[in-house]
């Protein structure tokens, strides 16, 4: 296990060396290659990447985060039933990744963490009603899954956890 005191998360940086990251998935791994950059200068999306505190270019694992709306008909219902009928505010992890040599060490867990924290501090002052996530594969939504994120209706692999439980 790694100790969250060796390990800083902070955002994508020009000394993280982008190049090197290798996950397995050939997607995650290009997009922290070509897209990322653009995507928060754009100001699409925010990128945070998890290094140990002796290496700040080496990158250990990512994840991004950006908002979206949640529609009504895609929660379950015995939730839908409680919420006003409006587009709901949420957060969505798009992507989250470990670089194959830390992966099993406990880093997935927190960066999901890290990014929940993080969404909780943003929901003091703008209503955020549950993180979403889009899992790549079937691996992946057993890897969120046993966080206790469930499945939105019709939306493939999206999976949401409403944050009323924290
Ligand atoms: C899935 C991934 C993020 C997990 O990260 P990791 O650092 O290896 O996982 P951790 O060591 O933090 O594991 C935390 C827990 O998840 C479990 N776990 C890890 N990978 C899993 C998987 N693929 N499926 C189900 N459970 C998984 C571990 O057994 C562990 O459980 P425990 O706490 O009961 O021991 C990582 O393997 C990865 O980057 N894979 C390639 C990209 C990917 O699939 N991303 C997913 C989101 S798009």
């Amino acid at each position: 296990m790694s100790s969250e005191s060796d390990l800083v998360i902070e955002p994508l940086n020009q000394h993280h060396k982008r190049a090197a990251f290798f996950c397995g998935i050939e997607t995650l791994d290009r997009y922290l290659k070509r897209q990322a950059n653009q995507d928060i200068k754009r100001r699409v999306s925010r990128v945070f990447v998890v290094r140990s505190r002796q290496d700040r270019t080496r990158v250990m694992g990512y994840y991004t985060l950006s908002t979206l709306s949640i529609d009504l008909s895609v929660l379950p219902e015995k939730l839908a039933k409680k919420l006003p009928k409006n587009p709901i505010p949420a957060a969505l992890i798009g992507r989250l990744a470990v670089n194959l040599y830390a992966q099993g060490k406990g880093i997935g867990k927190m960066l999901l963490s890290n990014a929940i924290k993080r969404t909780l501090a943003v929901g003091t002052e703008f209503a955020i009603y549950a993180v979403v996530v889009d899992a790549i594969n079937e691996e992946a939504e057993s890897f969120y899954m046993q966080y206790g994120f469930a499945h939105l209706a019709s939306e493939g692999k999206r999976l949401f956890l409403a944050l009323k439980s924290f």
